[in-house]
């Protein structure tokens, strides 16, 4: 067993687990993450690609911005069109004066792994059997398997951004554990074409079911179809992907997009998730460790870059100023940020989707609450600050 002792162990490779272990390291705070898979499958998945003005805004903060603004792009806001009824943009630009920002989590972990390597961070990857022990003391530690090696990390303080399925949350008793879920009945289809995608990222209302036009570079496109949850790619040829995406967009916008062989397809099914609290002695929970949006909003990843935010704070001021008071307060604070991207995400998803199980009562209270968005200046300023997040708070 080789034992090390370090200040923070971060459970998770992922962009909360790195961002926190960049910034840490650049405040001098000694950090490990210890990621369960290779460095190459963790740049291999594919996520949402839309940054809130705070999430840009602290990436040029941490030094990492420069790609992003060089291969970004700037978007005014997001547009929904809608069977029947005319379009709409969620305006950011106009109402907050802020505009999103298009860049691919991929990129964003990329130049992660990038300025880690740069920086000699110590990162265990295919780490596996990862074990949490004594959260409830000062002395913490955790244990895993690399290769035939077994190592013991002792440490102040565990950081779990292990997403959704780590171990990190599951030890918070389920005492003080609290959950709270929503599952949809229905997921999203996404594939990747390289092709020019169209200019707006487009949310596309059809009583069939909802539809999506996303991008990544000039010659990247990414495209999402509802499908009911029990389906799966193989009852997805590209074919029957293309006929259900262009059929559900109207025509003056399924006429300019560019079709072509998928070069990735996969099905993500829809949950809203959150697990209170988010800290429990000497572990905290940042990321999709603690919470998980719908993908409508595209919420995820600025979630996890304000928990981390705040997670990098509340350390700094432990290390260098002897306070714990943003460690103490963490988890509330983290929380009113995360309930209101929830609340957002939860009510696009509403608004975009047909729900297999609805009634002609619903289908009007939806339709209400479109044309109020048309007609209402102040639902679409209320929208337009709720799309681009609450300000991180002092
Ligand atoms: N041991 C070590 N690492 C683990 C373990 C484990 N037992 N279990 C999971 N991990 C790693 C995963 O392999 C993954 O690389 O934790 C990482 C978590 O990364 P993400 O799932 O990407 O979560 P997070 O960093 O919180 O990022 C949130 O990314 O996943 C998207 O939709 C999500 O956009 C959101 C954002
Ligand atoms: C994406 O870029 O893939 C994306 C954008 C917005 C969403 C979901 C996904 O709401």
């Amino acid at each position: 067993m080789h034992n090390i002792k370090t200040q923070v162990t971060i459970i998770g490779g992922g962009p909360a687990g790195l961002t926190l272990s960049h910034i840490l390291d650049h405040a001098g705070i000694e950090n490990i993450v210890l990621e369960r898979q290779s460095k190459e499958h963790v740049l291999s998945r594919i996520r949402a690609g839309v940054l809130e003005p705070a999430a840009a805004q602290l990436l040029r903060d941490i030094g990492l911005g420069e790609r992003m603004d060089a291969n970004g792009k700037s978007k005014d806001g997001t547009k929904i069109v809608w069977q029947d009824r005319p379009d709409f943009f969620i305006d950011t630009k106009k109402w907050t004066g802020q505009p999103m920002m298009a860049y691919g989590q991929t990129n964003i972990t990329e130049d992660l792994y990038e300025a880690r390597e740069r920086d000699g961070a110590q990162i265990y990857t295919e780490a596996k059997g990862v074990q949490i022990h004594d959260i409830d003391t000062s002395d913490p530690s955790v244990t895993f398997t690399q290769g035939t090696e077994q190592y013991k990390i002792s440490s102040d303080y565990i950081a779990g951004c292990d997403g959704f399925h780590g171990p990190s949350r599951q030890a918070i008793p389920t005492s003080v554990r609290k959950e709270y879920e929503r599952v949809y009945p229905f997921g999203w289809l996404g594939i990747m074409v390289e092709k020019p995608p169209l200019e707006d990222f487009i949310y596309a209302y059809h009583k069939d079911g909802m539809a999506m036009a996303a991008q990544r570079n000039p010659m990247l496109s990414r495209y999402y179809v509802q499908v009911p949850t029990s389906d799966s790619i193989d009852d997805w040829s590209d074919q029957r992907f293309w006929d259900t995406l262009l059929h559900r967009f109207p025509e003056e916008l399924s006429s300019k997009i560019q079709t072509g062989p998928s070069i990735e397809k996969s099905i993500a099914p829809l949950r809203s998730f959150v697990s209170e609290p988010m800290s429990f002695g000497t572990l905290f929970l940042a990321g999709d460790a603690a919470h998980i949006v719908p993908p409508t909003g595209a919420k995820g990843l600025n979630l996890a870059f304000s928990d981390v935010y705040y997670l990098s704070r509340a350390l700094q001021h432990h290390y260098s100023e002897g306070s714990d008071h943003y460690l103490e307060k963490y988890s509330e604070m983290a929380l009113r940020r995360v309930w209101a991207a929830e609340n957002t995400s939860w009510w696009l998803t509403k608004l975009l989707h047909y729900f297999p199980d609805e009634d002609k009562f619903d289908q009007k209270i939806r339709e209400n609450d479109y044309d109020l968005l048309l007609t209402s200046e102040d639902h679409q300023r209320a929208l337009a600050y709720e799309y681009i997040g609450l300000p991180f708070e002092d």
